[in-house]
């Protein structure tokens, strides 16, 4: 794949860091944003966009300029709107945003000037992971640069347009990542995810009308305006149009990331790019796409790394980025492990989420010491069942929960009888 092939991460890993403005457009920055405002509408961006089919890369994979078509539309002068980056990535095994943020921060900056003018936004902000301390310097070192040369601020290139970046780390907490709770914590509030509808894009921060968009997607909006839709569209392997950063981690020779194009066989990611499982160790199953995506077997790794591919094998693109669990891994572990994370980042609000969850790693914590009884797993099945579903919690935080554990109960059902039976963990020698 050559560069043009590779828009997001081209000017990732140059010995120098991160460019600055003067070789950002050297190399052919700016060239979207100045486009976009000098020859386009805001409904001419929005339709471009909407015409290369660009889906949310945050997960869940909602298209991008339908998300936009939803915010009114009237005069900004008599209506504040927001646009919010959404830079808190959290979910494990996940690091692409981390690598856009601190590899190329002016492409985010572009991607927000752009977002920011086709929903007519005169405020961006950036709401970005605490730990993420690299990222906030170089982010807060590039906008401090993008405005001093007049990329950011009143009346951009003559357009009339103006536009403010803000940059906010987070406090720290996982549900924070969930843009309801999201924008409840910008507010100055306990981080709880709200009902929607209203969605966001409606009543956001503040009430007012807001978008929030991951960061790989608005990294992505130069290049498809520069570019335009059917170059877009032309990246991608199978109906997904562009490029994904993908990345795998567990027992793998190079655990990493990479731009490739959308719809690669997760097989071609593991063996090629990863360099393939590490010596004494075989593929046992994955998370094609984080923690909150369903565990898929071994012997479906040529699944292609698409949405609807992913969908019919069983569990979700996600983040892109797989976790891999390995024949000398625990199953029960790796599930424990997941479901520990899940009730501690559980934000409490509503019950079946707050008493669910903990239950739910107390009976993984028995069964993997070697004290379960039989009845936990019927327990653990009624948990995935009735957490599972969308609705009966208030947010997406318990069904993703469930997701790893619904699918890992059926898929590890040997393992998990073995540990009940021979009261101890049967991997322990080899693991
Ligand atoms: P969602 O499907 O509820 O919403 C996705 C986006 O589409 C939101 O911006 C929402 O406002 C918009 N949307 C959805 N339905 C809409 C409608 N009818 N009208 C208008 N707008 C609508 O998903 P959610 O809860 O925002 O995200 C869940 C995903 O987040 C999961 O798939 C998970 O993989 C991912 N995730 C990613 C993390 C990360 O660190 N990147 C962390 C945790 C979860």
């Amino acid at each position: 794949m050559n560069v043009s092939e590779r828009p997001l991460t081209a000017m990732i890993g140059l010995p120098d860091g991160p460019p600055d403005c003067a070789a950002y457009g050297r190399a052919g920055g700016w060239q979207a944003v100045r486009r976009a405002l000098r020859d386009m509408t805001p409904e001419a961006v929005i339709e471009t966009v909407t015409a290369s089919k660009l889906r949310g890369r945050g997960g869940a994979g909602f298209g991008t300029g339908q998300k936009w078509s939803f915010v009114p539309r009237d005069p900004p002068a008599t209506r504040r709107k927001y646009l919010v980056a959404n830079a808190d990535e959290m979910e494990p095994g996940t690091f692409k945003d981390r690598l856009l943020l601190e590899g190329n921060p002016l492409q985010l900056v572009e991607g927000m000037i752009i977002a920011g003018y086709a929903i007519q936004a005169g405020h961006g902000v950036i709401f970005l992971r605490g730990e993420y301390h690299l990222a906030l310097a170089r982010l807060n070192h590039a906008i401090a640069e993008a405005r001093q040369v007049g990329w950011l601020g009143e009346n951009i290139l003559g357009s009339g347009f103006g536009f403010e970046i803000h940059v906010h780390a987070s406090g720290g907490r996982y549900i924070c990542g969930e843009e309801t709770a999201l924008l409840t914590a910008l507010e100055g509030r306990r981080a709880q995810p709200r009902s929607k509808p209203p969605f966001p894009q409606v009543g956001g921060l503040w009430g007012a009308p807001s978008v929030v968009n991951n960061v790989e997607t608005l990294c992505n909006l130069p290049h498809i305006v520069a570019n335009g839709a059917e170059w877009f569209l032309s990246l991608g392997l199978g109906p997904d149009s562009g490029t994904k950063i993908y990345g795998v981690s567990g027992r793998v020779r190079r655990p990493g990331a990479w731009e490739l194009p959308m719809g690669t066989p997760l097989r071609e990611i593991v063996e090629h790019h990863a360099g393939g499982m590490r010596d004494g160790y075989r593929l046992r199953a994955f998370l094609p796409g984080g923690a909150s995506t369903a565990f898929l077997d071994a012997g479906q790794v040529d699944v292609a790394m698409e949405y609807g591919a992913v969908e019919k094998a069983g569990s979700r693109l996600g983040t892109g980025l797989a976790i891999l669990l390995d024949d000398r891994t625990c199953p029960v572990g790796m599930l424990h492990n997941l479901e520990h994370f899940f009730a501690q980042e559980s934000c409490g609000w509503c019950t079946p989420c707050r008493d669910g969850l903990p239950w739910v790693e107390r009976l993984l914590d028995a069964i993997e010491s070697g004290t379960g009884e039989p009845e936990d797993l019927d327990r653990l099945h009624d948990h995935a069942r009735l957490l599972g579903p969308m609705g009966r919690t208030f947010c997406a935080h318990a069904p993703g929960a469930m997701a790893p554990l619904a699918s890992g109960l059926k898929l590890f059902r040997e393992e998990f009888d073995a540990h009940i039976r021979q009261r101890a963990c049967p991997l322990r020698e080899t693991a």
